[in-house]
């Protein structure tokens, strides 16, 4: 399985911090953002690891994560030249996953879990998608689950009413049928490819399992509170 990390996107809702540079290179507590969900791959196993970024600041990636040796990963770059969505990165992906499933982190999420037993799990999921939840109080600023049982019944982007208080978080796994599902998108009303619809295409296709993380979650780049919020968690379980 291989490893995608998506640090594309202006960031502008971390202006003017994100002005002269990316959004995931600001720090969260002692380190630079992207160092979580780098962390969160390797310790799950996955070692061959693509970063895509934004045009602006490729080289800065490059500069402070080199190879990946200091990680004991190995890193690929990729540039996404506009920022036209989650989905979009993502298919820049395509040649670097080789026909391997992936598992996909955004940039600016943070995961207390260790997420290996999903990860093997997904190994010998048959086909399809797999996502992680998390119970939030305020779920409108997120991509929104209505689950029954054990299925997932369709996933909502930012929805104004949600049908629950699960979120959807920006960590994903996909077999090898996600390349072709990214070629037939549309752009969302916010002139993005979404990686909702993503999710959703797996959904109906009865191919979607879930997760439910059991520790705390946090995306830095949603807000400037959220990002105070995830250095306060990462702080919290240092110290
Ligand atoms: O954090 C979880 C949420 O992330 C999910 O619940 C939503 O369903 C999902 O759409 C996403 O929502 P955001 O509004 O938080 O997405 P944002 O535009 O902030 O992008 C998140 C990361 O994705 C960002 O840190 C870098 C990457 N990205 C984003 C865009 C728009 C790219 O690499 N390229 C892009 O063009």
């Amino acid at each position: 399985m291989k490893g995608i990390i998506l640090a594309g996107g202006t960031g502008s809702r971390l202006f003017p911090c994100t002005k002269v540079t990316n959004k995931h290179l600001l720090p969260v507590y002692d380190r630079p953002m992207i160092y979580y969900p780098i962390q969160t791959l390797v310790e799950a196993g996955i070692t061959d690891i693509m970063i895509v970024s934004g045009k602006g600041h490729a080289g800065h990636f490059l500069e402070l994560l080199s190879s990946g040796h200091e990680f004991g990963a190995s890193f690929s770059y990729g540039v996404q030249e506009e920022p036209g969505g989650i989905a979009q990165a993502l298919g820049l992906c395509e040649d670097f996953a080789d026909e391997d499933k992936v598992v996909v982190i955004l940039g600016d999420n943070i995961l207390e879990d260790n997420i290996s037993q999903a990860v093997k799990d997904f190994e010998v999921q048959e086909k399809g998608a797999k996502i992680f939840l998390k119970e939030v109080e305020d779920p409108r600023s997120f991509g929104v689950a209505e689950i029954d049982g054990d299925n997932i019944v369709s996933i909502e982007e930012k929805p104004e009413q949600p049908k629950s208080n699960y979120a959807v978080i920006g960590c994903y796994m996909f077999d090898n049928t996600v390349w072709e599902v990214l070629k037939t998108l549309k752009p969302s009303a916010r002139g993005e490819l979404e990686i909702t619809d993503v999710n959703n295409h797996f959904v109906e296709k009865g191919e979607m399992t879930y997760d439910i993380l059991s520790g705390w979650w946090g995306d830095g780049g949603e807000s400037f509170d959220s990002l105070l919020h995830a250095a306060n968690l990462v702080a919290r379980k240092k110290n």
